[in-house]
C-alpha cells in the first residue's frame, strides 16, 4: 500500500487540493526536468540530432509500459486530446445511415470532433444519457450504451470514466459488443489513465488519447495517444519532417520521402521533440510507473471511504463504488443545499474541488490524506 506522497510535490501547506481532475500539481522531479530542459537551449551546440529522437523514444517507452503496449511505435506524442482525436477522425469513413455513439455530457473535445464528422458524412450521433433517477445509475447507463450499439454503429467514443462524475464505463463489455458489429472503440483516457489501470492488450481499443496535465502529472500542452493497427496506413492531420522515413538523416531531409515512420509515429505533433515538455512528461510517467495505477486507486479508496459514508449519511449522493473511479467521483447535493453557496464555503476554507453541472467533482490523489476529505465533509455538512 502506498503512503502519502505530498512531500514529492510543492503544494502550499494550507491548500486542500482535491482537484487533480482539473490539473495536477507539479512533481518536484518534473519541475527539475523542465528546468534542465529550458537550460539546454542556452547552448544549442549541445543539442545533437540524436536528441530529437532519444527523448521522444523514452517517453513512448514509459507510456507503452503504463498502458501495456508491446510496440512503442504505436504511441504518438500529441499536444492535446482533441489533436489525437482529430487524427482518428481524419481516417474514419462513415456513411449516411450509420451512427456513432457517445455518452451524454462528454467532454467537448470528444464531442465536437464527432459532430464535425457526422456533419461531413451524414452519419448520426447517438448520445446515450444516464437514467434520471440515481438508483443503479452507473449500471443502467452502461446497459443503455450496450443496447444502443447496433449493426449501423461504426464508432463508440467514450472516456473510461465520465469526466464530470467519475461514472465508470465497462470497456470490456463495450469492446466486445462493438467488435461484434465491426465498430471502432476510441477512448479518451484524459480523466483516468495514470490513476486507473488501463491495459491496451486486455481492452484492445482502436485509439486511446490522453491529455497529460491531469492524471499523467505532466505539463500543459503535452499528451500521448495509442493508435491500433487500423490506423497504421492512415494520413495525419499535419505533415512534419520528423514523421517521415529516414528523418534521422539530417543531411538528406530534402530527399523528400513519400513514406512515414512506422506505426503511429506519423501522428506525432510537429516539433514533438520538445526539449522542455518531453523530459517533464517522461519524469512524470517514470514516477507513475513506479507507483502503479492500481495502488493509486487503492490509496484514493482508502482515504475517501469514511468521508463518502459520512456524506451519504448527511443526504448526499455518491455512485456505488463498483461503477465509479476512486480518484474521481461526483457528489450530488441534498435538496436543501444550494450549489453556489456550497462552492463559496469550500473556497473560503481553501478547499479546491470543481463544480460540474449540479454536482461537486472530487478528485483526490497521493498528496491528499483522509483528513483533507474529512475537512471537506465538515464544510459540506455544517
Ligand atoms: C475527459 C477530458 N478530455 C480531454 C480534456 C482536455 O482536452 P484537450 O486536451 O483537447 O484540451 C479534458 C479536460 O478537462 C477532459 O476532462
Amino acid at each position: 500500500m502506498l503512503i502519502n506522497q505530498r512531500k514529492k510535490f510543492s503544494l502550499p501547506a494550507k491548500s486542500t487540493y482535491l482537484n487533480c481532475a482539473y490539473m495536477s500539481p507539479l512533481l518536484k522531479s518534473v519541475e527539475k526536468a523542465g528546468i534542465v530542459g529550458i537550460a539546454s537551449k542556452k547552448n544549442p551546440a549541445m543539442i545533437k540530432p540524436a536528441d530529437f529522437f532519444i527523448g521522444a523514444d523514452q517517453l513512448r517507452s514509459e507510456f507503452a509500459k503504463l498502458i501495456n503496449v508491446k510496440d512503442k511505435k504505436q504511441i504518438a506524442i500529441i499536444p492535446s486530446a482533441s489533436y489525437g482525436l482529430a487524427n482518428a477522425a481524419k481516417n474514419l469513413k462513415m456513411n449516411r445511415g450509420e451512427n456513432l455513439i457517445i455518452a451524454a455530457e462528454q467532454f467537448p473535445s470528444n464531442v465536437y470532433t464527432w459532430m464535425n464528422l457526422a456533419t461531413e458524412t451524414g452519419a448520426t450521433i447517438k448520445t446515450i444519457s444516464p437514467p434520471s433517477s440515481f438508483a443503479d445509475r452507473g449500471k443502467i447507463w452502461n446497459e443503455r450504451i450496450l443496447e444502443a450499439i447496433d449493426t449501423n454503429t461504426r464508432l463508440v467514443a467514450l472516456g473510461h470514466v465520465h469526466w464530470a462524475d467519475g461514472t465508470k464505463f465497462d470497456l470490456a463489455q463495450i469492446r466486445k459488443r462493438s467488435r461484434e458489429v465491426g465498430a471502432l472503440l476510441i477512448i479518451d483516457g484524459t480523466q483516468s489513465v495514470g490513476a486507473l489501470p488501463f491495459d491496451v492488450q486486455a481492452i484492445q481499443p482502436d485509439v486511446l488519447v490522453c491529455g497529460g496535465y491531469k492524471w499523467l502529472l505532466g505539463p500543459y500542452s503535452m499528451g500521448l495517444a495509442y493508435y491500433g493497427n487500423y490506423f497504421d496506413q492512415g494520413q495525419p492531420i499535419e505533415e512534419n519532417w520528423i514523421t517521415r522515413k529516414n528523418s534521422e538523416d539530417f543531411s538528406g531531409l530534402v530527399n523528400y520521402e513519400e513514406n512515414y515512420q512506422p506505426g503511429a509515429l506519423r501522428y506525432d505533433v510537429g516539433e514533438r521533440s520538445n526539449f522542455i515538455l518531453v523530459p517533464m512528461m517522461t519524469a512524470a510517467l517514470k514516477q507513475i510507473n513506479q507507483w502503479k495505477p492500481e495502488r493509486i486507486q487503492q490509496y484514493c479508496r482508502k482515504i475517501s471511504a469514511l468521508s463518502i459514508n459520512k456524506l451519504r449519511e448527511a443526504g448526499y449522493w455518491v455512485e456505488d463504488e463498483k461503477h465509479r473511479g476512486h480518484h474521481l467521483f461526483g457528489v450530488r447535493l441534498p435538496q436543501h443545499k444550494v450549489i453556489q453557496e456550497v462552492r463559496a464555503k469550500l473556497k473560503k476554507n481553501n478547499i479546491s474541488v470543481s463544480v460540474r453541472g449540479n454536482a461537486l467533482r472530487v478528485a483526490p490523489y497521493l498528496y491528499n490524506s483522509e483528513s483533507d476529505l474529512i475537512k471537506m465533509v465538515k464544510v459540506l455538512t455544517t
